[in-house]
């Protein structure tokens, strides 16, 4: 008898500790029960509001001001690569479409958390052109480690006069 408690003990504990470190897992189909939250719904993300594919990558917006909106999923980021006007402060908006990411700009002190149903924003500004890469800083999962974007800074001027679409790629221009 003293036994079976144990074990049935020991088995909550696991129980728990998987719930602690793999939370996400189970908690978008807890969130959807609940009705969601006043974030985007994870599972039509791609369908309507503000991250269809078209809106996606850096847009600019009234006043000079630049916004990227971006999608984090098992194990890509959508668009892989982003291209800003440097010198400028560029929001960011991202949300994820699953677990819970984390970008993360190599070479600079600039992060961002992803996170299911919620959109994270935060403002940077790259000082000069350059080549960054994203990888994402979060376990989320098989397939964390090869999980990466790339942002390209551009001048200003060549920002300007580049297409939308070439504003979501890093082909070589
Ligand atoms: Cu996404 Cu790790």
């Amino acid at each position: 008898m003293k036994k079976k408690i144990g074990f049935a003990a020991a088995m909550v504990l696991v129980g728990l500790a998987l719930l602690s470190t793999r939370y996400y897992m189970v908690d978008l189909p807890v969130w959807h029960f609940f009705g969601g939250g006043n974030g985007p719904d994870p599972v039509t993300l791609h369908l309507r509001g503000e991250f269809v594919e078209s809106n996606l990558g850096a847009a600019e917006g009234p006043a000079g001001s630049f916004t990227v909106r971006m999608i984090a999923q098992q194990f890509v980021f959508v668009p892989q690569c982003i291209v800003v006007p440097a010198g400028v402060p560029v929001t960011f908006r991202i949300t994820s479409a699953d677990a819970v990411h984390q970008l993360s700009f190599l070479g600079t002190d600039y992060g961002l958390k992803a996170v299911p149903g919620e959109v994270t924003e935060a403002t940077f500004t790259f000082a000069k052109p350059g080549q960054f890469k994203i990888p994402c800083h979060e376990f989320c999962g098989a397939g964390h480690y090869a999980m990466r974007a790339h942002l390209d800074v551009v001048p200003r001027d060549q920002f300007a006069s580049m297409l939308p679409g070439e504003r979501r790629t890093c082909e070589p221009r």
